[in-house]
């Protein structure tokens, strides 16, 4: 270890910006209650420029545990109260929260029965998949309008440690899968380290900051940005940045991979100072709210052992970044014709791919 390489990592960093000066003053507990608390007197959606609906695909919403066989939770993504329960096959399932009966929100109270969810009001019964009430133990006979679709359900699967919901505003089914990493759950990985935040903007704003190349210096403070392979599929996109990286034991040659899978998952691999896979749970609460938790995994060789420091250090410097940029999320518009100029890094380009996941006329299904 040499004292000039970490003057090297040092001077990386120009002076202290605006957003710096801000998180500079928090430490600690500070810091995280900062992360997750409500940003109040902020302008409407509207003016926002935010008011334009949720893009579609998989979201990892929670995490595995958040509800057991039998229980119901009350849930709110996408701008709407939903239920969510594990039947008794163990599968989770999320249902529109109001019961078409009398308006019984069915998270509060509901009960799971066999596979269905039972609302607490009158006990009628639905299930999960086709949105139709199954029983009404009560009555001799089901109403018609209710056995047929008559309310929404989300499709869900469980993979990463998360429970994914497929959202879609007309409703359709998922058009890809969610895309499974096998270091999660390998003994030979650490637990997810779990940080979160409470993002008041959009994911698409969010999602535009990995190619908004001028960004880096002026909120991150990077020196230079290295130049990044861009990688457009169809449905995911991704980039391998290759970096020098300073470290207290030398530069090393780190790339940082980062990939996703639609709008609701995105994960990035670190190799070089300490191998780690950040996978990423952002997802939409309203139009201008996003939960956001990063789950942090690394080799259990690398994260307990000598080089511990510095895969700590890795996942430090990483939460620290999504710091410096909701400072700017928090107040951001949507500037849908933005005046762009040399140096900018491929914003038009990610926008054009990005706007394969909104439906045009996104007319939300006769069951609302
Ligand atoms: S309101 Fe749900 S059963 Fe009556
Ligand atoms: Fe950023």
């Amino acid at each position: 270890m040499s004292n000039d390489n970490q003057q090297a990592a040092t001077d990386a960093r120009t002076a202290p910006v605006a957003v710096w000066a801000l998180l500079s003053k928090l430490r600690g507990q500070d810091l995280i209650d900062w992360r997750v608390a409500e940003v109040t007197g902020r302008a409407s959606v509207e003016e926002r420029k935010l008011d334009i609906g949720f893009p579609f695909g998989w979201y990892a919403i929670e995490t595995n545990d958040f509800v057991g066989v039998g229980e119901v939770k009350p849930m709110r993504y996408f701008g709407r109260d939903l239920a969510i329960w594990r039947g008794e096959d163990g599968q989770v399932r999320i249902i529109d929260a109001y019961c078409k009966h009398l308006g019984a929100h069915m998270g509060h109270g509901g009960k799971v029965h066999g596979n269905l969810i039972e609302c607490p009001f009158h006990a009628w019964r639905y299930d999960g998949e086709e949105g139709t009430v199954k029983e009404i133990p009560y009555a001799r006979a089901i109403p018609p309008q209710v056995k047929r679709r008559c309310t929404r359900t989300y499709p869900t699967t469980e993979a990463n440690g998360f429970i994914w919901m497929w959202y879609h505003p007309n409703g359709e089914a998922p058009m890809w899968d969610v895309v499974v990493h096998d270091e999660v759950g390998n003994p030979e990985w650490t637990d997810y380290e779990w940080h979160e935040w409470m993002v008041y903007g959009s994911i698409q704003n969010m999602a535009e900051n990995g190619v908004d190349v001028a960004h880096f210096k002026y909120i991150h403070g990077t020196a230079d940005v290295p130049a990044a392979e861009l990688r457009w599929g169809e449905w995911g996109r991704g980039a391998d940045v290759h970096a020098k990286m300073g470290t207290p034991s030398g530069m090393v040659d780190g790339k940082i991979s980062y990939d996703t899978m639609g709008p609701g998952q995105s994960w990035v691999k670190f190799s070089g100072i300490s191998e780690t896979l950040l996978v990423a749970s952002i997802a939409p609460v309203e139009e201008d709210v996003l939960r956001v938790r990063y789950g942090f995994t690394q080799p259990r060789a690398e994260a307990e052992g000598p080089m511990a420091g510095l895969a700590k250090a890795l996942i430090r410097d990483i939460c620290k970044q999504l710091d410096q940029d909701k400072v700017i999320w928090d107040r951001q518009k949507y500037e849908a014709n933005p005046i762009i100029c040399d140096g900018d890094g491929p914003i038009p380009q990610f926008r054009k791919f990005y706007s394969r996941y909104y439906v045009a006329d996104a007319a939300l299904e006769a069951a609302e």
